[in-house]
């Protein structure tokens, strides 16, 4: 690298601190849990790296909350996320899938509530395949009883103060927002610090790209069967056919929505009445990343952002991606709606 591109080089700290002083009235707390963020997905990048050399792979013999295999990694990072957390002092409490209920973090004055996915796309580890890390944050309502309670982490997504995820791939991605679009940096391992690659990446409005598990197709809804026929039929003119890529990495599966357009749905089936991916820690914050880049999220009739939830480790079914591609499922949807008898 000459010196001149070594200069323009921006790095994530940087960056967070340039974006924090364009608010004068910033405390400097959401960036510090932001770069602390940051430091564990490094951290974790490595561990993922190395893990076929040191025998870090494979299951530990226990289940998290849903009854699935967890697998090493899955707990390495869940570590390594919340001691970063509780470094910092900023946040009350964490809500892991890997964990049943809410940690609560020793700063239990913090202000923040962080939910994660230490380790998304779990069952690729095995075979070298990307996996992720997701992250969404939210303010706790100032409240004269300083206990720290479940219900305070019960909040619709549109009140996510910031969100993103980190894709352990070819190379290590970190995407975040804080709500005024979407940053990417790559990480430069020679010099351990994520580069800046673009502070405002836009979702094509359209993509010819489709992503689901068609597995699952006997026992999919009429009107998601049509739309998926509709996607392989050929239409020189608009595209078709869509190509299908399915990685069973959700945020890698995003991370190509977001830069190559089209879209990616895992919906309710009858192995999953209410969706497999979990609202909180895996729907809402990949939500809040695409609809920032210009992209859509929805359950199939509402806005993901915008559920109530009731739980914290609830699931919805999600159509997420281009903002095209997304109406148009919906489009399909509605007309093929199924009336009960
Ligand atoms: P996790 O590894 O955190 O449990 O998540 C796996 C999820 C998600 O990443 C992926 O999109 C989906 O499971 C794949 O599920 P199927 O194998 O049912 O398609
Ligand atoms: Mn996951
Ligand atoms: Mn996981």
């Amino acid at each position: 690298m000459t010196e001149e591109q070594n200069n323009r080089l921006v790095t994530l700290e940087e960056y967070i601190i340039q974006s924090q002083n364009r608010f004068p009235g910033a405390t400097g707390e959401l960036s510090q849990l932001l770069r602390d963020i940051g430091l564990a997905a490094k951290i974790i990048s490595r561990e993922v790296n190395k893990a076929g050399i040191t025998n870090i792979l494979g299951f530990d013999g226990t289940t998290n909350v849903h009854g699935e295999s967890v697998k090493k990694l899955d707990i390495f990072a869940d570590q390594q996320l919340i001691s970063a957390l509780e470094r910092s002092k900023i946040t009350c409490m964490v809500i892991s899938e890997e964990n049943d209920g809410i940690v609560e973090l020793k700063s239990s004055g913090g202000k923040y509530i962080v939910y994660m996915d230490p380790l998304d796309g779990s069952s690729n580890i095995d075979v070298n395949v990307s996996i992720g890390s997701i992250f969404s944050i939210y303010q706790r309502e100032p409240r004269f009883d300083p206990a720290i309670r479940e219900e305070d982490a019960l909040q619709p997504g549109i009140k996510q103060v910031a969100a993103g995820y980190v894709l352990y791939g070819s190379s290590t991605t970190l995407a975040y927002t804080t709500g005024l679009g979407v940053s990417l940096f790559t990480l430069d391992p020679s010099i351990g610090e994520f580069i800046l690659s673009d502070p405002k990446v836009k979702i094509p409005s359209h993509g010819c790209i489709y992503s689901i598990n068609e597995g699952s197709y006997n026992s999919w809804e009429p009107g998601l069967k049509k739309y998926i026929k509709y996607c392989q039929e050929e239409d020189e003119e608009s595209g078709r056919p869509y190509s299908a890529r399915y990685i069973g990495s959700m945020v890698a599966d995003i991370h190509r929505t977001l830069i190559k357009g089209g879209i990616f749905i895992y919906p309710h089936s009858k192995k999953y009445p209410q969706g497999k991916l979990r609202l909180m820690y895996e729907c809402n914050p990949l939500s809040f990343i695409i609809e920032q880049a210009g992209g859509m999220a929805t359950d199939g009739k509402g806005r993901i952002m915008e559920i109530e939830p009731t739980s914290i480790h609830q699931h919805t079914p999600i159509f997420i991606g281009s903002p095209e591609n997304v109406t148009h499922v919906m489009d399909f949807l509605v007309e093929y709606e199924e009336v009960a008898p």
